[in-house]
C-alpha cells in the first residue's frame, strides 16, 4: 500500500473516533445527564452503556495516535536527535535519540496513570440530597386530576417517567401521612376526643384487631374501607362532609396503601398535638 493512502486511511479513522467521541461525550452531557442511568434509555442504551461506548472510542483514538507516531517514528528520532544536537548528520545512526524519545514518553504516560490512580478519594458529602427525592412523588400528584378521586390510580402516576429521581424513599405514616390527616381528622379522632372509637395514633385501628376490622389492607387500596370514607364514598356515617379529603391528600393516602402501609412505631411524635 502507498505511504499517502495509508495516511489518509489513518486520517479517516481518526476522524470518525473522534467524532464519536465527541458524539457520546454530548449523549452523556446533555440527553442522558448523571443519575439518569437507572431511568432513562437513548435508543434502547443506559446511560452506563454510552458512558462505555465513549470509554472504546477514545481508547481507539489513542490507538490511532500511537500508530501515527509509529509511522512518523524516525521524522520525530531525527527531529528530537538534532534539536538536542546530538548530530547534524540526517544519516546517522539515532539509537541513542530514539531511546530518549521512548523513554520521555513513556515517563510522561506513566506520571499520568500514576497521578490519577493516587489522586481518587471517596466523597465526604453525598452526591444527591435525599430531601429533594422524597417531597417530588408526593407533590407530583396536585388537584389538577380532579377526577382522580373516582378511580384508583397506579402508583405508576406519582412518579412520571420525566422524573430524572432514581427512586424516592417510601411513603411513611409518621412521616408523610399523619401530618395530612391531622389537620382534617384529630379534632374528632385524637386521644382528647374519639368518635367512632377511631384514633389516628392507634396502629391497631387502622390494621384491625379482635374486635375492629381493618380499615387499611396493604397493597389493596381499592379494598380499603379508610379509602372511600374519605373521598365521601359513605354519605350514610356520621358527619359525612367531614370525612372527604382534597384529591392531593386521597392519592397520598392510596400510594402510602398501595406501597404497602408503611408505619415505624419509633416515629411517632413523642407528644399528640391534641386539640
Ligand atoms: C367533625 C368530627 C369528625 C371529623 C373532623 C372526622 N370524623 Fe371520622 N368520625 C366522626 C364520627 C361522629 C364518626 C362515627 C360515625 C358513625 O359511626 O357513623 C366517625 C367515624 C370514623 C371512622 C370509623 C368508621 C367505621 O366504619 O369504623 C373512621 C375510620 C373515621 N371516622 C376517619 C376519619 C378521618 C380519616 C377523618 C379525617 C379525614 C375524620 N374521620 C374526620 C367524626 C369526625
Amino acid at each position: 500500500m502507498k505511504r499517502t493512502t495509508l495516511n489518509q486511511i489513518i486520517d479517516l479513522l481518526a476522524a470518525v473516533f473522534f467524532l464519536g467521541m465527541i458524539a457520546t461525550g454530548y449523549i452523556l452531557y446533555f440527553p442522558l445527564p448523571p443519575g439518569t442511568n437507572k431511568s432513562h434509555l437513548l435508543w434502547s442504551l443506559t446511560r452506563h452503556r454510552w458512558g462505555e461506548i465513549h470509554a472504546w472510542l477514545s481508547l481507539g483514538v489513542l490507538a490511532i495516535l500511537f500508530l501515527h507516531l509509529a509511522l512518523h517514528w524516525s521524522w520525530i528520532v531525527v527531529a528530537v536527535s538534532q534539536r538536542l544536537g546530538l548530530t547534524r548528520d540526517p544519516q546517522a545512526k539515532h539509537l541513542k535519540s530514539g531511546i530518549i524519545t521512548t523513554l520521555v514518553l513513556l515517563g510522561i504516560l506513566g506520571a499520568f496513570a500514576w497521578i490519577t490512580q493516587v489522586s481518587v478519594k471517596e466523597q465526604t458529602t453525598p452526591c444527591c440530597p435525599p430531601k429533594q427525592r422524597r417531597k417530588a412523588p408526593i407533590s407530583t400528584t396536585p388537584s389538577r386530576h380532579p377526577s382522580s378521586t373516582a378511580t384508583p390510580q397506579p402508583r405508576a402516576r406519582l412518579t412520571p417517567p420525566t422524573q430524572r429521581v432514581p427512586a424516592a424513599p417510601p411513603i411513611e405514616y409518621w412521616k408523610d401521612v399523619y401530618p395530612r390527616l391531622a389537620s382534617a381528622c384529630l379534632r374528632c379522632h385524637g386521644p382528647n376526643k374519639t368518635r367512632g372509637g377511631f384514633r389516628l395514633d392507634r396502629r391497631e385501628d387502622y390494621f384491625g384487631s379482635n374486635e375492629n376490622a381493618a380499615l387499611v389492607l396493604p397493597r389493596n387500596s381499592a379494598q380499603s374501607p379508610l379509602l372511600s370514607i374519605v373521598k365521601g364514598e359513605r354519605p350514610s356515617m356520621a358527619a359525612a362532609e367531614a370525612h372527604k379529603l382534597p384529591p392531593r391528600d386521597i392519592d397520598l393516602l392510596r400510594a402510602w396503601i398501595d406501597a404497602g402501609a408503611l408505619w415505624s412505631q419509633h416515629a411517632a411524635p413523642k407528644k399528640q398535638d391534641a386539640p
